[in-house]
């Protein structure tokens, strides 16, 4: 059958056996997070355009270029989030959540938003589970929520894992580091591909990102970031790696790794996985020690990170089980009511039970629990008293339906 409505380019459904997967990614995420005290935070799916433009940063791709944004009928700028920090953070200043014990951890999932073009693991609406610690400026946070993310992949299995860890300094120092290297790059300006060059003055730090040989070549000898921190910024960026080491997460450092938002201080990090094509980024965060001032609050200090549940389930790349079916509960016409309080009792008792929704005879319906992959079928026929059928041997006995419970339970 096909239809003339498809979902929209870049977006997709999730079916039943697709929830599944999501369903244990969710389930794992829950429990570690619960255990680590972190709340769950959920925001609204729209904010005001104004949120992002100066959470996120008006020079990022994201903001330049990614953001769906409409006016509503009272005339207001509204954006369909395309990520969940800056949302956050609106949430901790407007709720006075600086108030409570510090810091405040929070976790969220939910459907983010953005324009790009869409392949393989890189969609228009994608799903992103995170974790926000707000409140705190020790390097405990960082690396806890380094810690934290590492142990979900674990869990849930992905293999193939790769950690990149930077540190971009405060603001003063990335400042200074900034013009540094804004003369280094207009000094070889020649080399540098036309997109980099446009560029310099907007955000040079992107010229790492690029893949243009000339520019590779370039930046190769410019100077980084890591070599410019501050005392303190160097104190504490090795205070996060001495943690992350004892914990036994081996790491890359990385020197020039820059994240597509501007609000990132200090700490920054990205896990990758082999398993995933040009889209390598399974999940990635930082520091962003200014947000919280900057969009209205209380100067305070805070660390967080999100990742892609496509990007995972992709990596995790296995058949979603099919939920099984305990039983079915095939009746003759004149059973059926008798079949569906059956049902209701063997599901009150926590069994996985269905019957025949659609009339069928009642061999299409041991058809359809065959279809099913049920365990075992209860068979109510006028004609004879119920029967237990084990629907891996076949084999086929009275069953006293009093017992029906006891008889089928785990
Ligand atoms: P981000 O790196 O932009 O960070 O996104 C986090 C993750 O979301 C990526 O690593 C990737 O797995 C997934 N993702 C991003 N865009 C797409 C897309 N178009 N399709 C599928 N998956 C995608 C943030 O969003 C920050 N808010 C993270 C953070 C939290 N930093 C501090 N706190």
């Amino acid at each position: 059958m096909s239809s003339r409505f498809q979902a929209p380019r870049g977006t997709f459904d999730i079916l039943p056996a697709g929830w599944e997967q999501r369903a244990r990614v969710y389930a794992a995420a829950a429990q570690i997070f619960e255990r680590a005290g972190y709340g769950r935070i959920e925001t609204p799916a729209f904010e005001d355009r104004e949120l992002f433009a100066r959470g996120v940063g008006q020079s990022t791709d994201i903001v330049q270029k990614e953001m769906f944004s409409f006016t509503d009928q009272g005339g207001r700028g509204l954006t369909l989030r395309p990520e969940g920090t800056a949302p956050i953070v609106r949430a901790y200043v407007e709720h006075g959540m600086h108030r409570l014990a510090q810091p405040v951890k929070l976790w969220h999932w939910g459907p983010y938003f953005r324009h790009e073009r869409p392949q393989s693991g890189r969609f228009r609406e994608f799903n992103q589970i995170g974790a926000e610690a707000i409140g705190s400026d020790s390097p405990l946070v960082d690396a806890e929520l380094i810690i934290l993310l590492d142990e979900l992949f674990r869990e849930l299995g992905i293999a193939g894992i790769r950690l990149r860890l930077g540190s971009l300094g405060s603001p003063a120092t990335r400042a200074a580091y900034r013009d540094e290297l804004q003369a280094y790059l207009r000094q070889r300006e020649a080399e540098l591909a036309p997109t980099v060059r446009e560029r310099i003055d907007l955000n040079p730090m992107r010229a790492f990102d690029s893949d243009d040989p000339g520019t590779r070549a370039v930046m190769e000898e410019a100077p980084t970031m890591l070599e410019r921190l501050d005392d303190a910024d160097a104190e504490h960026f090795a205070a996060v790696r001495a943690m992350v080491d004892r914990a036994g997460i081996s790491y890359q450092l990385d020197p020039t790794l820059v994240r597509g938002l501007d609000y990132y201080t200090r700490t920054v990090f990205e896990f990758e996985s082999d398993r995933l094509g040009a889209q390598a980024a399974l999940g990635g965060g930082g520091r962003y020690d200014g947000l919280v001032e900057q969009l209205g609050g209380p100067s305070t200090p805070a660390c967080g990170w999100a990742a892609g549940i496509e990007r995972i389930l992709l990596a995790l790349d296995e058949e979603a089980d099919e939920p099984g079916v305990d039983v079915f509960v095939a009746a003759s016409e004149d059973q059926r009511e008798r079949a569906f309080a059956l049902v209701r009792e063997l599901r009150r008792a926590g069994l996985r039970a269905e019957l025949d929704l659609a009339e069928r005879s009642l061999k299409g319906q041991m058809k359809q629990a065959d279809r099913l992959g049920a365990r075992a079928a209860i068979v109510l026929d006028e004609q004879q008293p119920a029967q237990l059928r084990d629907m891996t041997s076949g084999e086929q006995r009275e069953l006293d339906l009093a017992r029906a419970v006891e008889e089928l339970g785990p």
